[in-house]
């Protein structure tokens, strides 16, 4: 299958290779005035200026004039919890009135609550739930993904939700990478022995992911009243036996040390950040490891909003996601990730688009299949509606700018 576009006003994110954009190169958003772009066989083929189109293109069956349209290269949100069960809209109205996620959390609501919720619900109804939010998603731009397992806090409950996870992998075109988050919360009934519940982890759980191949990643939820650095190295030590790389929640509620600890166990990512220190910033700057901020969490709990700037400013790889989950931000609209980005972050709108693209890819190691416009990479694409400006997609928060996504060369309807 052949698709041409023509005439596209702006073709956003062109590269010919994948780096990881780091400091002041993230402003760097190399893009295609007046452009074509072929599309052959699921990936992207070729693409220039109109004026260069080889005239061979020009006989193409599917061919779309796209006059006043700009395309861009899928969202790649690296850090999601999309499979869950139910909603928590009770503890919305609790916080407010004025509790806070900490307190909620303490009275046996948050994780926990999700927890005995996904506990009771079937795999089936479950992946009937995730499958609809993730298609939701998909129809908001989004062309990769990342979804953590984390509110079972059992073992069948984490392997339910994994299986889960691998299902949704092998029913959809996007690419998904799996999250292992067994260390969400520590359940109920181990709040007295908390040891006891980190042994099950290592001991029960990772073996049977590690058999079955169930996750890609291991991440630990690092904060005071869920797990310390020691717990959180020693987990991640242990995921690394079964070949499962570090993303850690870090820096969410406090300066913890979650930062340094991701950075000197090499993990992909680090999460959050809304609770930043000299030391974290200094370890994150010019390491490999990615700060993810995931503003829409910062947005929802009344949080301060990650410190974007001063992390670019240290030359941090810095990475956007929606951290879409029932308790801290029940949305996974990257659209609105890139415009709170911007607006409560002063992110430029270049820095936003390539933090959510390619260094998205980056923070799930899809950069080679996703993240940007780049020939042999999947055809995971946005088309706009007629818009005026790429800093119009930022500004315009809350519009539905979309017209069509594409996901590897077909349509999503
Ligand atoms: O990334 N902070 C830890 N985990 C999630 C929230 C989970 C929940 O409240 O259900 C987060 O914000
Ligand atoms: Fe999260």
């Amino acid at each position: 299958m052949t698709t041409l576009f023509i005439n596209i006003k702006l073709l956003v994110n062109v590269r010919n290779d994948s780096k990881l954009l780091r400091g002041s190169d993230l402003q760097n958003l190399p893009c295609i005035e007046n452009a074509f772009l072929l599309i052959e066989d699921h990936v992207i083929a070729d693409f220039g200026f109109m004026h260069q189109i080889p005239p061979s293109y020009l006989k193409i069956p599917a061919t779309f004039e796209v006059t006043g349209k700009m395309i861009l290269p899928s969202w790649c949100d690296s850090h999601t919890h999309l499979v869950f069960a139910g909603s928590r809209e009770k503890e919305f109205i609790d916080k407010i009135k004025g509790l806070t996620y900490a307190e909620i959390a303490a009275k046996g609501g948050g994780i926990l609550n999700s927890a005995k919720k996904l506990n009771v619900t079937s795999e089936e109804d479950l992946f009937i739930q995730s499958y609809k939010r993730l298609q939701e998603v998909i129809k908001l731009g989004t062309g990769a993904i990342e979804i953590k397992s984390g509110y079972g806090l059992s073992v069948e409950g984490e392997l339910k939700m994994l299986r889960v996870i691998q299902r949704l992998k092998s029913t959809t075109r996007i690419p998904i990478k799996s999250t292992f988050l067994g260390a969400h919360a520590i359940p109920s009934e181990f709040l007295e022995n908390r040891e006891e519940y980190i042994q099950l982890i290592i001991e029960e759980m990772l073996p049977r992911i590690g058999q079955e191949k169930l996750a890609d990643y291991i991440d630990v939820f690092c904060e005071k009243g869920f797990f310390s650095t020691e717990d959180t190295q020693k987990l991640c030590k242990a995921g690394e036996q079964y070949g499962l790389k570090p993303k850690i929640h870090a820096n969410q509620l406090s300066a913890s040390g979650a930062v340094q600890v991701g950075v000197k166990m090499n993990a992909v990512s680090v999460d959050h950040l809304e609770v930043m220190d000299e030391e974290a910033t200094k370890a994150l700057s010019n390491a490999s490891t990615i700060g993810t901020l995931l503003p829409t969490a910062a947005f929802f709990l009344r949080m301060p909003y990650q410190p974007a700037r001063e992390l670019i400013n240290s030359g941090c790889a810095i990475a956007l996601a929606s951290d879409f989950n029932p308790g801290s931000s029940p949305s996974g609209n990257m659209n609105f990730v890139v415009a709170l980005s911007c607006i409560q972050m002063r992110m430029l709108p270049e820095e936003a688009i390539n933090a959510a693209t390619i260094n998205g890819a980056f923070a799930m190691e899809v950069q080679n299949i996703a993240g940007s416009i780049t020939k042999g990479k999947l055809a995971n694409l946005i088309l706009t509606q007629e818009i005026p400006s790429l800093d119009y997609i930022p500004y315009s928060f809350g519009h539905h700018l979309i017209e069509k996504v594409m996901l590897a060369g077909d349509w999503v309807n």
